[in-house]
């Protein structure tokens, strides 16, 4: 009798759990229990409806793997019970060569911090003998692919070995992971901010959290339907889970696919986990100056940077990495409004001012509408093609005529003022043409050497509510005793308020 149930409890392995049933109908089963000479006693036969019924109810019952099945019926805490996600709970596998890793690292250091962050940069083979920076995340070396299939003609097939890294990073088997953080060498994190996001969702459910590429080619030559690895992407642990089991049979089945993050979102849709976009992820998919990017972030966390190699520098007269470490303090000083909008009027002056917080302001002598200020400003390319256009994000065009341009203050530095307050300075910036609007009305605003902001810390409690922009307002006597100078408040929005021209 028991060997005949043992028959049917471990077709594969000694538990219930490892029954196939989606393949087993019940009338088998019955069967299985006649062909054994079976008197098969009620209590049997009640053990076995319950267990089909119980696993058919299950969500993951296509499963065939004891281990996945396993951790569905593991009891799982709700999150009510969890403390809430901090940076421990993330591990970051990012992907690295050691080619790259010399200059790429400056930009994985500005936001790695040892002791506090876990994961590991992924190389293609050993360092050799010279000596691992210490400010570096520690490194492992990825396991051997030559086994699997790559067919994209003008691709590289580093990208089995970075799509892996998912899978490698899950099997240490760290302790306490809620998501798995992808990313590339020169990916910046902005890691507060990531895990402000990643806490909006349960991670004891299926994620796949990312962003779009900006350029429409690259969302099409590649899919809509994925997170961009450069901009970087987080799956959950159950999702990993389920990942790992299917991903390296995925490589092959979509061998002709050209980039990791295209394999990994494959494989994911096997499963059906859909991604769910995120747009303080940014790709930076674009060539040219990335000002009218960063000075229009959508109202959402500043979560990641890419291909800062690619655009100019984002703050002028510095090189690249500077510029990116003068992002990173401001970010320090208030993570959660790091590039945040406001605008509002001068009537007094009738100016309008567009604010984007630890980063630039822009001024206008005349009252703009908010859906003209809050539109991108083109001044960048195409990725792939160099092209005008078009972005997945509306812009606006740059006129080469200067009384067409606001007059633009880039960030100077900022402070800490106490009482959670923060003081940032914006000084006046020339552009590189040299030219400037000699009409009267632009000669008033451009007498303002400095704009200085006040800003009260952005909770990340404002982050759990629905988006709304931050409102601002001109601080009287900013033009009385310093022409030079004018004081901007930043402050959430009253009820009622709006950013509307009299
Ligand atoms: C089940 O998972 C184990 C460990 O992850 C793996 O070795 C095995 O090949 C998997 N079996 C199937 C049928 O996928
Ligand atoms: C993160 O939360 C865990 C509890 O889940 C706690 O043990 C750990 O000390 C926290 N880590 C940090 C860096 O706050
Ligand atoms: C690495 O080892 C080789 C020989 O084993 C030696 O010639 C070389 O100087 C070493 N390099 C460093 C950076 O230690
Ligand atoms: C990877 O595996 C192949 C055989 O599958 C072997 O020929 C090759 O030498 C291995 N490469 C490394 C770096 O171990
Ligand atoms: C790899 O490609 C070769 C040639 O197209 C094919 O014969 C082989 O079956 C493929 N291997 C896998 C694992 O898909
Ligand atoms: C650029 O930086 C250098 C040195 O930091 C400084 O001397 C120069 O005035 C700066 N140029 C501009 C246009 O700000
Ligand atoms: C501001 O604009 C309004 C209407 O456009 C006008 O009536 C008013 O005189 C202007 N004020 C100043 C100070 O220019
Ligand atoms: C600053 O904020 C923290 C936490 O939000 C609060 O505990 C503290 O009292 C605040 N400090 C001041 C001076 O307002
Ligand atoms: C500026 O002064 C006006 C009245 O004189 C007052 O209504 C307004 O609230 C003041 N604004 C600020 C930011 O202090």
């Amino acid at each position: 009798m028991s060997c005949a149930v043992d028959s049917v409890r471990d077709p594969f392995n000694n538990s219930w759990k490892t029954l196939r049933f989606p393949n087993i109908k019940p009338s088998e089963l019955l069967l299985l229990f006649l062909k054994a000479g079976l008197a098969a006693s009620t209590f049997f036969l009640i053990t076995l409806v319950f267990h089909l019924t119980l696993s058919y109810s299950q969500p993951h019952y296509h499963n065939n793997n004891h281990t996945s099945v396993k951790y569905v019926v593991q009891p799982q805490k709700t999150t009510q019970e969890q403390p809430p996600a901090n940076i421990s709970h993330l591990f970051f596998g990012i992907g690295g060569s050691v080619a790259t890793w010399d200059t790429r690292r400056q930009y994985s250091e500005l936001w790695w911090r040892p002791g506090v962050t876990r994961g590991f940069v992924w190389l293609d083979r050993h360092p050799g003998n010279s000596t691992w920076p210490e400010t570096s995340p520690p490194y492992k070396v990825s396991g051997n692919t030559s086994a699997f299939n790559y067919t994209c003609s003008y691709g590289s097939r580093s990208a089995i070995r970075i799509a892996r890294i998912v899978k490698e990073s899950f099997e240490l088997g760290v302790e306490n992971v809620r998501w798995f953080v992808m990313g590339d060498d020169d990916t910046v994190f902005f890691t507060d901010n990531l895990v402000m996001v990643l806490s909006k969702y349960d991670h004891n459910e299926m994620y796949y959290v990312g962003g779009n590429s900006e350029s429409v080619e690259q969302d099409v030559i590649h899919f809509y339907t994925m997170a961009f690895g450069g901009g970087g992407f987080a799956i959950s642990y159950p999702l990993a889970k389920e990942l790992v089991r299917i991903l390296d049979g995925c490589i092959d089945r979509y061998a002709e696919f050209y980039g990791s993050d295209q394999k990994i979102q494959s494989c994911i849709s096997e499963i059906g986990v859909q991604v769910t976009k995120e747009p303080g992820f940014h790709q930076v998919d674009i060539h040219g100056s990335p000002y009218g990017l960063l000075a229009s972030h959508p109202v959402v966390p500043l979560v990641s940077l890419h291909h800062l190699d690619y655009v100019d520098p984002i703050f002028p007269n510095m090189t690249r990495v500077e510029a990116v470490r003068k992002l990173m303090t401001t970010y320090e000083t208030d993570s959660g409004r790091a590039l945040q909008k406001s605008f509002c009027y001068d009537l007094r002056r009738n100016w309008s001012v567009s604010v984007s917080w630890g980063y630039s302001v822009e001024i206008y002598p005349s009252l703009r509408t908010v859906k003209e200020l809050e539109m991108a400003f083109q001044t960048f390319r195409t990725w792939r093609s160099w092209s005008d256009g078009p972005f997945t994000f509306n812009t606006r065009p740059v006129s080469s005529d200067p009384c067409e341009k606001p007059v633009v203050y880039m960030l100077d530095r900022v402070l800490n003022v106490g009482g959670n307050k923060t003081r940032s300075i914006y000084r006046r910036h020339r552009d590189s043409s040299g030219n400037v609007c000699a009409r009267e009305d632009y000669v008033r605003v451009s007498v303002v050497q400095y704009v200085d902001v006040y800003a009260p810390h952005l909770i990340s409690e404002a982050w759990k509510k629905a988006p709304r922009r931050q409102c601002c307002e001109i601080m009287n006597g900013s033009d009385g005793m310093d022409k030079n100078v004018i004081s901007v408040k930043m402050r959430g929005c009253h009820r009622f308020e709006s950013v509307t021209p009299p």
